[in-house]
């Protein structure tokens, strides 16, 4: 089913959103790393469920547990498995929509393609699968930031109101994660009105990494921005990936577009930045900037047409726990997803050079 992320820090994520849990198995983590379950559990409390009005009242604890790959409190290099219980099943809320395809949502194709589904909450596509994601991510955010590798991410836009200031210590203190207060305001009153008409609206997420050395990213197939494209598209609901100037970018000319080189401070720089951070495909040295955008959230109470299984028109108001936007929520998952693909990229970075591999190796062979 495709549940595994990575070549060398490798990830895994299991379960459904209404089985007994959700979680991850991280493997290729380095041995050493001072890691403890609040180091996890701080990244998964920014996705949790129930925490404002504009995020599904669904309350989880979503508690993470570190079953193995830890010892006293170190990462030991063996697989780091990562569980999150799930306490607040209701599958009777989702009982009636067994018998019918929720519009916008993976039910038809499931069934398509197994003849069977787990249709409590979505299964294995609802946003809960993203737990694992998120465990691994701040897992691999650990590791980059222990050789200065920053990642921010945060809501550039919802529906068609965008940022206009940025204030890095505003993203958390607004519901929806926007670095700009006036932004999230206008943002907020838009959904009030969208959640009294009982629909939802889309958001851009925006994220940011600074720190990275020039040339991560494999030349061909797994170019640095493929990576990423890859990994924030199989986020459920994401329906655009840019990086840089992005679609923009095919309406500037080439003398704008082009980012000049300058020496700065005795290093090579960038006077601009419309790459956003990647050329061929590996990082240029500046900072990494790409956006998710994610549509609507497709669950809404409002009556949708659809067809039952035996192929019977129908109307549905899909009813259960429902974010009215899934951007905010999202924002430490592209974080995630965006340090999972870093570190795997940086260890397979580590090989490209014959002199580098011999001083790794000179230093741990005697004479
Ligand atoms: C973090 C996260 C939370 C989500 N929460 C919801 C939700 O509360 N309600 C909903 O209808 N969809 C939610 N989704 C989106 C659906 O899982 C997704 O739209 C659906 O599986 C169909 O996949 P597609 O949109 O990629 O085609 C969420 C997605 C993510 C990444």
């Amino acid at each position: 089913m495709g549940s595994v992320y990575g070549r060398i820090f490798r990830v895994s994520t299991w379960g459904e959103s209404h089985g007994k849990g959700v979680g991850v198995v991280i493997d290729g983590c380095p041995a050493g790393m001072e890691l403890c379950e609040e180091d996890i559990q701080r990244f998964l409390d920014l996705r949790r469920p129930g925490q404002n009005k504009f995020a599904t009242p669904r309350k989880e604890a979503d508690r993470a547990v570190i079953l193995s790959g830890v010892f006293e409190g170190k990462t030991t290099g063996t697989p780091i498995s990562v569980m999150v219980e799930n306490t607040s099943q209701r599958s009777a809320d989702y009982s009636e929509i067994a018998s019918y395809y929720r519009p916008g949502h993976a039910d038809y194709t499931f069934d398509m393609k197994y003849g069977f589904r787990d249709y409590r909450g979505g299964g294995r596509s609802s946003g809960r699968e993203t737990i694992g994601r998120t465990a691994a991510g701040a897992v691999a955010d650990k590791m980059l930031r222990e050789i200065g590798i920053d990642i921010l991410s945060y809501v550039r836009s919802v529906g068609d109101i965008e940022i206009n200031s940025f204030d890095p210590a505003e993203i958390r203190q607004n519901p929806l994660c926007m670095p700009d207060k006036e932004a999230a305001e206008k943002a907020g009153a838009f959904l009030e009105e969208l959640l009294k008409k009982q629909d939802s609206a889309g958001g851009v997420v925006e994220c940011r990494v600074s720190g990275l050395p020039a040339g991560l990213g494999e030349t061909v197939f797994d170019k640095l921005d493929a990576e990423l494209a890859k990994a924030v598209m199989s986020l459920g609901a994401v329906k655009g990936f840019e990086i840089g100037e992005g679609m923009n970018a095919a309406r500037l000319t080439g003398s704008v577009n082009n980012d000049a080189f300058v020496m700065r401070d005795g290093k090579i720089s960038k006077a601009t930045n419309h790459s956003g951070g990647v050329l061929g495909g590996m990082s240029d040295g500046s900072e990494l900037v790409f956006r998710a955008a994610f549509k609507p959230t497709p669950s809404i109470s409002s009556l949708q047409k659809t067809v039952d299984r035996s192929g019977k028109e129908t109307e549905v108001s899909v009813k259960g726990r429902h974010d009215p936007i899934i951007a905010p929520r999202a924002a430490i998952v592209v974080h995630s997803m965006a340090a999972i693909v870093i570190a795997d990229m940086l260890l397979l970075n580590m090989s490209s050079r014959i002199n580098r591999i011999k001083s790794f190796y000179k230093e741990i062979i005697p004479g």
